[in-house]
């Protein structure tokens, strides 16, 4: 079913780059998320000194700025384009982004409650540190549990939900034919744009 004639086909060029921006770090993220944690920083092992612990905290951060920054474009950006689908469908596929987008807030925030209540503090890339929740260590909240499963869980949930997410838009490429990926990648539609 193509979008509604009058509408804009597209997303403007800059939800595209955020959208493909927060995929990617997202995904290396992912792949970097370190095992192991605890058991080093009781080691007393700097996790600065470890390379893929800093491209994962700094790509983390990274989503969550691009989250935030998505969030106030999306407050005043161009209307999305609307395509014409069954309730079910377009249901489905508010319920699948609004969690992602909590998930891409949560994710990060957990991360930085895991190393607050472990008093350690995020190392990113440039040698930057930052100890934005420190104060958590030693208190009941901090101890409430353990903060580095939640954030591992909820990053699983998050890649989960990116899955159903790419294989709804190969769905709607390949079996509805709407032009809803096109969206996002406007060269796979070319034609009709
Ligand atoms: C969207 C962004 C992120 C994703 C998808 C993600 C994903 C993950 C996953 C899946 C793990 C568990 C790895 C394992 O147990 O094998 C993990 C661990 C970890 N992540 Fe992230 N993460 C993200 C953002 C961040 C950020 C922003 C930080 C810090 C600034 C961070 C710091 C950590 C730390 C310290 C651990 C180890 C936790 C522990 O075991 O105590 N992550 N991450």
């Amino acid at each position: 079913m193509p979008a509604h004639p009058a509408a804009e086909r597209h997303f403007d060029p800059f939800s595209r780059a955020l959208h493909w921006l927060t995929a990617i770090a997202v995904l290396i993220a992912f792949i970097l998320g370190p095992g192991g944690f605890g058991r080093m920083v009781r080691q007393g092992i700097d996790p600065a000194t470890r390379p893929d612990i800093v491209w994962h905290e700094s790509l983390g951060v990274l989503v969550f700025v691009l989250t935030l920054v998505r969030l106030g474009w999306m407050a005043m950006r161009p209307a999305a384009p609307q395509f014409e689908m069954s309730s079910w469908m377009r249901t489905a596929s508010k319920c699948v982004m609004g969690l992602m987008v909590l998930l891409v807030l949560l994710v990060p925030i957990t991360a930085m409650i895991t190393l607050g209540s472990k008093g350690v503090p995020a190392t990113l890339l440039g040698g930057v540190r930052l100890n934005a929740l420190g104060f958590l260590s030693g208190t009941p909240f901090g101890a409430l549990t353990d903060w580095g499963d939640v954030h591992g869980f909820l990053g699983d949930a998050l890649m989960w939900l990116a899955g159903v997410h790419a294989a709804a838009a190969l769905y709607h490429q390949f079996l509805l034919r709407d032009g809803v990926l096109a969206s996002m990648l406007p060269w796979l539609d070319r034609r009709r744009s």
